[in-house]
C-alpha cells in the first residue's frame, strides 16, 4: 500500500472488505458489482469465490450486543416510518437477523473482496447503499440490483436480499479482512489510471 506523493500530510490508503452475498453470485452480477467499485477508483487487492462455513460467518457477524441492537434499531426506525410498530425489542430483532444471516451466507457461494483506496470503507458503503434495497439510493448497488424489503424477508424467515456486505468502519474492516484473507492473498500493484484518478 503506497501513499506515494501525498506524503505524511495526506490521507492514508486503507482497505475494506466486501462480500458479494449468495443472491449476488446466483444472479450472475459479480462483474457488475465489482465494476461499480472499480469505476469509483477502488482497487481490488484480494478476491476469491468460496463456500463459507458457519464458524467463519459466526465470527464475521460477531455476537456483539451493540451491533445487534443497531441492526434492530435501524429496522424498527424504518418500519416506524411506514407506520408499522414492531413488537420485538431491538436486541431480539438483531439476534433473529443474525441467525438468518448465518444460514443465508453459508447456503451458496459468496465472493470475498478486499478493496483499497482513500476513505475506502466510507466510499464503498456509499456505493453499496442503504441496508434495505427498497429504499436504497437508486444508483447504489442495493438500489440498482435489488428491491427487497424487511417485511417480505421477515415473512420468509431470511435476511433481506441486499447483494453485498461492506465493513462498517476502518477498524472493523481490518478485523474482517484478517478473518477472510491471509496476508499472502492480498496483492499490491499499480492501476493504470491511478495517476488520473488521484494525481498520485
Ligand atoms: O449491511 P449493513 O451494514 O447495511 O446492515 P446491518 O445493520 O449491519 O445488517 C447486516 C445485514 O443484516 C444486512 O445487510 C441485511 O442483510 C440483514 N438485515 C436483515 O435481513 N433484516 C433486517 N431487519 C436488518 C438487517
Ligand atoms: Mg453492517
Amino acid at each position: 500500500m503506497s501513499d506515494a506523493k501525498a506524503g505524511a500530510a495526506g490521507p492514508r490508503r486503507e482497505r475494506t472488505l466486501v462480500l458479494i452475498k449468495p443472491d449476488g453470485v446466483e444472479r450472475a452480477i459479480i462483474g457488475k458489482i465489482i465494476t461499480k467499485f472499480e469505476d469509483a477508483g477502488l482497487k481490488v487487492v484480494g478476491m476469491k469465490l468460496l463456500k463459507a462455513d458457519e464458524e467463519t460467518v459466526g465470527k464475521h457477524y460477531v455476537y456483539d450486543e451493540k451491533w445487534l441492537f443497531s441492526v434492530g434499531e435501524k429496522t424498527k426506525k424504518s418500519m416506524r416510518e411506514k407506520g408499522v410498530e414492531m413488537k420485538e425489542t431491538e436486541l431480539e430483532i438483531g439476534k433473529r437477523v443474525r441467525n438468518f444471516l448465518m444460514k443465508d451466507l453459508t447456503r451458496s457461494p459468496i465472493v470475498a473482496l478486499v478493496l483499497e483506496g482513500y476513505y475506502t470503507t466510507e466510499v464503498a458503503r456509499k456505493i453499496a447503499g442503504a441496508t434495505q434495497p427498497k429504499t436504497a439510493e437508486p444508483s447504489s448497488i442495493r438500489g440498482m440490483y435489488a428491491s427487497d424489503n424487511y417485511e417480505l424477508a421477515d415473512a420468509l424467515k431470511r435476511p433481506v436480499r441486499n447483494v453485498v456486505h461492506v465493513s462498517e468502519s476502518k477498524e472493523i474492516a481490518e478485523k474482517e479482512i484478517t478473518l477472510w484473507f491471509k496476508d499472502s492473498e492480498l496483492l499490491d500493484y499499480r492501476r493504470a489510471d491511478e495517476g488520473a484518478l488521484f494525481g498520485a
